[in-house]
């Protein structure tokens, strides 16, 4: 088991440096394993949160070695995604379920009708009702038991982009049509070969699915990320940073993050 180099308790999350990204995302995935066998000893079936981006990848690396290992089985598991671009066909090699099944799906037992994301193709009449829909699968499956999370470089959790709006309102935020924040396009870029041809918006699960989760667990590497690590945990509680809303649910997030993300905390 990996070790971190330092460990932390901050705005009441539990926060662990590693010294190696690599080391965090091994932890991260024991971490998800562990949720998943309690969760199925308690309830018979576990319900995950997953996030896309380039920090996960080695983590659904680490738990596809684990399927093919023998010791972890997705057979009672169901996921759901955190976002999806819109408009994005599901095909589309930038689609972030083309990106789960790269990574995830198409290598372990998870049944396809327990794979959840929000559908891009949705019209965008009917993207509120289809958000909510999600919102009410997770919640008819009893929650989640973990959500995974990145975070971005101007603290956005999912796709729910800094904002304005009162804190009380931004807790209630729930799964939606959102436009993208013009750092998140920049940042997206490289995708899609260029700014101007990354969508404009995305379905993301809102603030107050996630803050619900019973555990969430957040990854943040490199120097890029140190900014937004900082301001969401040591900054105030605010909109205009979504992972600042984390400290809303003290004691059960706990951040795996190296040290150049570490770097304006430590
Ligand atoms: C993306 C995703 C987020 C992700 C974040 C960081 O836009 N919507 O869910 O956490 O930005 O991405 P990365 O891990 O590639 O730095």
């Amino acid at each position: 088991m990996s070790k971190p180099i330092r460990r932390l308790e901050l705005a009441g999350a539990s926060v662990s440096v590693y010294s190696k990204s690599t080391d965090a995302c091994q932890v991260a995935a024991e971490r998800i394993s562990g949720v998943i066998s309690k969760a199925l000893a308690v309830r018979g079936h576990a319900v995950l949160g997953l996030a896309t981006g380039s920090t996960p990848e080695p983590v659904y690396a680490r738990l596809v070695e684990a399927y093919r290992e023998g010791i972890l089985t997705f057979a009672k598991v169901s996921t759901y995604n955190l976002d999806e671009y819109y408009p994005m066909g599901p095909l589309d090699p930038q689609s972030y379920r083309t990106y789960m099944h790269r990574h995830l799906f198409g290598h372990v037992d998870l049944g396809a009708n327990r794979a959840h994301l929000l559908d891009g193709t949705v019209p965008e009449a009917f993207a509120p009702s289809h958000a909510a829909d999600f919102d009410r699968w997770i919640e008819a499956e009893g929650g989640l038991d973990l959500q995974l999370l990145g975070v971005g470089r101007n603290g956005h959790i999912g796709f729910n982009e800094p904002t304005d709006l009162p804190v009380e309102q931004v807790l209630a935020l729930p799964t939606r049509l959102v436009d993208l924040h013009p750092t998140t396009i920049s940042d997206a870029a490289k995708d899609f070969g260029g700014e101007d041809r990354v969508p404009r918006q995305a379905l993301t699960v809102g603030i107050a699915p996630i803050l619900a989760a019973r555990s969430i667990l957040v990854l943040a590497f490199g120097d890029r990320k140190a900014g937004a690590v900082a301001r969401s945990l040591r900054g105030p509680i605010t909109g205009e940073v979504p992972g600042s809303l984390l400290q809303t649910v003290p004691g059960k997030v706990e951040w795996l993050i190296d040290e150049a993300a570490g770097a304006e905390i430590l």
